[in-house]
Formats: C-alpha cells, structure tokens, sequence
C-alpha cells in the first residue's frame, strides 16, 4: 500500500554502545506528508542518527519512530527503505554507464523512470550532451563529471523510485556558488510532494523549512520557521550572525 510519508519520533533515545553517552536524548517531532524539516548543529550533534532511524538503520533504545502511524519495526524492511530516499554529501558513483548509476539499487526500475528522474534532478540536459548520452560510461568514482553533475546524478538515484520520504544530507555542502544554485535548483523540484529533511551547516538551504530542528549534543535545543528562530535569540541567530 502507499506510504505518505508521515515521520514522527516518540521521546527517541539512540545510544550506539554503553559505555557512551546517547547520541540522541528524548526526540520528539512531528513530519507531517510533503514537509520540509531543517536539521542543524555542530558535528556531532546526532543529525545523520535522526535519519538513520527512519530507515531502521539503527533501533533506538527508548523511544518509537513511527511512518504514516506505525511503528518502523512493524514495516518489511525492504518496503520501507524503498520509500525513503538519500542524497549524500560524497554521491558514491562507480565504473557504469550513467543509467545503471542512476539505477544503482532498483533493479525494476524502467528507462522511462530512470530519464524523468533525471529531468526532475536537472541532469537530463547534460547528460544528453555527453558522446553517449545515458549508455555513457564512467570512470572511478565518477570521474569525468563535475562534481555538480555527480550530485545531480545522485538526486536522480534518490528519486527514481518515487520516494514519499527524502534525506538530504548536507548535499550542497561542498561545491561553488554556481553548482549550488542548480543542486538547489534540483532539490526544490524534486522535494515537491515528498516529506523532506534536510542537514544543512549553511542556514541559506534552511530558509524555506516548514520546522528546523537545532540539536546539540543529542538534544533538540530550539525548533521553530527560520523567522521565528531568528526572534528567540539563541542558538540558531547565533550560527546565523557568523
Ligand atoms: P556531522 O555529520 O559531523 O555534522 O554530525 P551529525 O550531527 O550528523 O552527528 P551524528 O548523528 O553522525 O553523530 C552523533 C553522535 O553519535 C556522535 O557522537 C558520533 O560520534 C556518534 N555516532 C554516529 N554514528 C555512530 C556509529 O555508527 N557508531 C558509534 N559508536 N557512534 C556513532
Ligand atoms: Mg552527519
């Protein structure tokens, strides 16, 4: 059956081994379908473990992660990772043609999809420049491609498959101005219809976030619209004033 992407996290505590603190304490938020939630903090702070439980990655140790009302745990693991897409800070890309890249997981997928997932991650246009068009072939990780290109590669991976829920991991976090824009470009139409969260250090990507979680060691220690954040005078305007 379909899932709208529904995310909530019930009081979660994450701890990864015993002897060390929780690397998330007490989380509770709400997602509702086609939002967007911010995730900020310094290195550390437990962003990438928020996402990791919504893909069941990890059990947090208290606590409930919940998608469209039901607990993660009472989902086929297989069904529910196919629902949740992942845009990475280094896109891993091998030694294929660009179509098998983009496909790169979903075997099913049809060319059809693979090339309007591609169009959404504006990367159609360069691709179709290239001497062999979707059968080109890539070198080691990728090379050949800008690292613009490469990200756009992987948003179309992430996409492919339709996804009602999409993490963005600090996806634009090392590129230029220039390449920035059309990744954000990229994103913008691609996060459309989809529960998106996205792990920014630059508060510019965080702007248009329905809620922004700021974490700090583990814990959710402001959240609000990026206006209201920079009303309270905390944390969030202080990153902000840097
Ligand atoms: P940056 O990506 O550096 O901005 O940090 P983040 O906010 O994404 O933090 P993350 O969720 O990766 O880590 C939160 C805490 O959990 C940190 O103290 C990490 O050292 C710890 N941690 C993350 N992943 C693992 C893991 O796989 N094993 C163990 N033992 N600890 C982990
Ligand atoms: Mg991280």
């Amino acid at each position: 059956e379909p899932i709208k992407g529904h995310v909530t996290f019930n009081h979660v505590t994450l701890t990864y081994t015993k002897d060390d603190d929780s690397a998330l304490k007490d989380i509770c938020f709400d997602a509702p379908p086609g939002k967007v939630i911010g995730l900020i903090g310094s290195t550390g702070a437990g962003k990438t473990s928020i996402t990791q439980l919504i893909t069941r990655f990890y059990e947090p140790e208290i606590g409930e992660v919940l998608v469209d009302n039901r607990s993660v745990k009472d989902y086929n693991i297989k069904t529910l990772r196919k629902h949740i897409g992942f845009v990475l800070q280094e896109p891993f890309l091998f030694s294929t043609t660009i179509k098998e890249n983009i496909a790169y997981g979903n075997p099913d997928v049809t060319d059809h999809q693979i090339m309007d997932a591609a169009k959404r991650a504006q990367a159609h246009e360069f691709i179709m420049n290239l001497p062999n068009g979707y059968e080109t072939m890539l070198g080691e990780r990728g090379m050949g491609l800008s690292g613009g290109q490469k990200q756009r590669i992987a948003i179309a991976r992430a996409i492919c498959i339709n996804p009602s829920i999409l993490v963005l991991d600090d996806a634009t976090s090392a590129v230029d101005m220039e390449t920035e824009f059309k990744i954000q470009k990229a994103l913008k139409e691609v996060m459309q219809g989809r529960t998106s969260f996205i792990i920014a250090h630059r508060i510019s990507s965080l702007k248009h976030a329905d809620e922004i979680l700021v974490l700090d060691e583990g814990q959710i220690v402001e959240r609000g619209t990026h206006d209201e954040l920079l009303n309270n005078d905390g944390q969030y305007k202080r990153i902000y004033d840097i």
